[in-house]
């Protein structure tokens, strides 16, 4: 009998729940044809027809020092690559499968060079690995509405041996687990109908992952995909349940709990555009205003962010993505105490922004201009132990005039009259309480 053991998941949990934003790296063949990750599905290409871009593969400017650095700046606390997706192509040296980076015009172990890029940037490192796989002989090509051959009958299904799969699957999840020092989060991409659970291997397959790499943190998807929350969620943990939930291109309406109330771990993933993969002519990139609002509302809501990018064919960020990066980086800069760390308030929701708290600190993010001061709603004077500009250390003092005294229950902050706020995206103010 499986026994989940909650103090342990706790301690192993911390790192992660106090960084509450990393970045989605999807990166592989597909950035050549430049129309997202799943263009050999959308399109319906053979094998033969992908090839072309197994053999033109050759991102010259590759350089994940670079990826690592414009994580860091942007204040990200871990990075997320495809190291295999639903196109089998394995950006790592696999032992099991010549479709794999070292066997392109680059040459190179591409994951290798992540890991080291990332680590030494003093990020945590994720590695995605998709469970789908429409490149491995034994896979189904037939049954699967995902896959590229999808009822085609030139595809069946006779002679694909489902178990030699699973081994393949296990077989590279080892690989990930042992020739790349110490990993810190694996995110398998996904569970549908009866593949899930036990289909893949579950038990076996994390009972391998937990010996190889004891403090890894395993996301939800052996048991669901972006929609479904996974057995923690039910009170009744399976052995292969997920460490956190991942909805995906969705931020939780209150964030996510048990069956018992209690709030559950999780991460929204989502695009910077409208695709994972680089694709050419979606430019319909999120402004970075809204990005670090939507990174405020994750966190005060009990989530993390992870926010894609889809470096494009020669290994490069796309510019759209490295400017907002830039510009999300000079607000963590300045803000980012209201975020590490910080999680759910119990607090009402401010009617101007949002509220994020750590410990006796609460973080009123101002994302909306108020009229005369700003309403602290839910905090007594006697308890505010200071009231500070986080951006500029300055201290900000509790309004009292003739305005402010009308609402004798309401503890106001006095940023001027009708204060035209210091940070136009989200002005935040540092809230401490008087313990005890
Ligand atoms: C999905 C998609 C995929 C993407 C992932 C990210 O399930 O299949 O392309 O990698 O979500 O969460």
């Amino acid at each position: 009998m499986y026994c989940f053991k909650k103090e342990e998941y706790l301690k192993r949990m911390q790192w992660y729940v106090e960084a509450r934003f990393g970045m989605f790296l999807h990166w592989g063949l597909y950035s050549i044809p430049a129309r997202g990750e799943w263009v050999r599905s959308f399109e319906k290409q053979t094998d033969q027809e992908y090839d072309t871009y197994f053999r033109e593969f050759n991102p010259v400017d590759y350089d994940p020092g670079k990826w690592a650095r414009a994580a860091k700046e942007a204040g990200m606390k871990y990075m997320v690559l495809t190291a295999k997706h639903h196109d089998g192509f394995c950006l790592f040296d696999s032992r099991y499968t010549e479709f794999k980076a070292t066997n392109t015009k680059c040459g190179r172990d591409l994951v290798k060079e992540y890991v080291e890029a990332v680590r030494a940037e003093g990020l945590k490192v994720g590695l995605y690995y998709s469970l789908l796989d429409w490149h491995h002989e034994d896979y189904p090509h037939f049954e699967d509405s995902a896959h590229p051959m999808y009822r085609n009958p030139s595809y069946t299904d006779e002679g694909r041996v489902w178990e030699r799969y699973v081994e393949y699957l296990h077989n590279q999840v080892r690989e990930l687990c042992t020739n790349y020092g110490k990993i810190d989060i694996l995110w398998f991409d996904y569970s549908f109908g009866e593949y899930s659970g036990e289909k893949w291997g579950a038990t076996k397959l994390v009972n391998m992952v937990r010996q190889l790499q004891p403090g890894v943190i395993i996301d939800n998807r052996l048991e669901v995909s972006g929609a479904g929350l996974g057995s923690l969620a039910s009170g009744n943990p399976l052995p292969y349940h997920g460490d956190f939930v991942s909805p995906e291109q969705i931020i939780p309406q209150e964030g996510i709990r048990d069956v018992n109330g209690e709030p559950l771990i999780w991460e929204a993933c989502f695009t910077m555009n409208d695709s994972w993969g680089y694709n050419l002519k979606d430019t319909c990139f999120k402004p970075a205003p809204m990005l670090i609002k939507k990174l405020v509302e994750c966190v005060s809501k009990g989530g993390n962010m992870l926010l894609n990018v889809g470096p494009d064919a020669r290994g490069n960020f796309p510019e759209a993505s490295a400017a907002i990066l830039k510009d999300i980086g000079k607000w963590m800069e300045k803000n980012h105490e209201s975020i590490y760390g910080c999680g759910m308030s119990d607090m009402p929701r401010p009617d101007f922004g949002r509220i994020t708290q750590k410990g006796s600190k609460l973080y009123y993010h101002i994302f909306d201009n108020t009229i005369g001061p700003i309403p602290l709603a839910g905090i007594e004077k006697k308890d505010v132990k200071k009231i500070r500009l986080i951006a500029a250390g300055a201290e900000v003092p509790i309004a009292d005039n003739w305005v402010s005294r009308n609402y004798p229950d309401i503890t106001f902050a006095d940023l001027g009259r009708d204060p035209v706020l210091p940070d136009p995206i989200d002005t935040v103010l540092e809230v401490e309480l008087a313990e005890g």
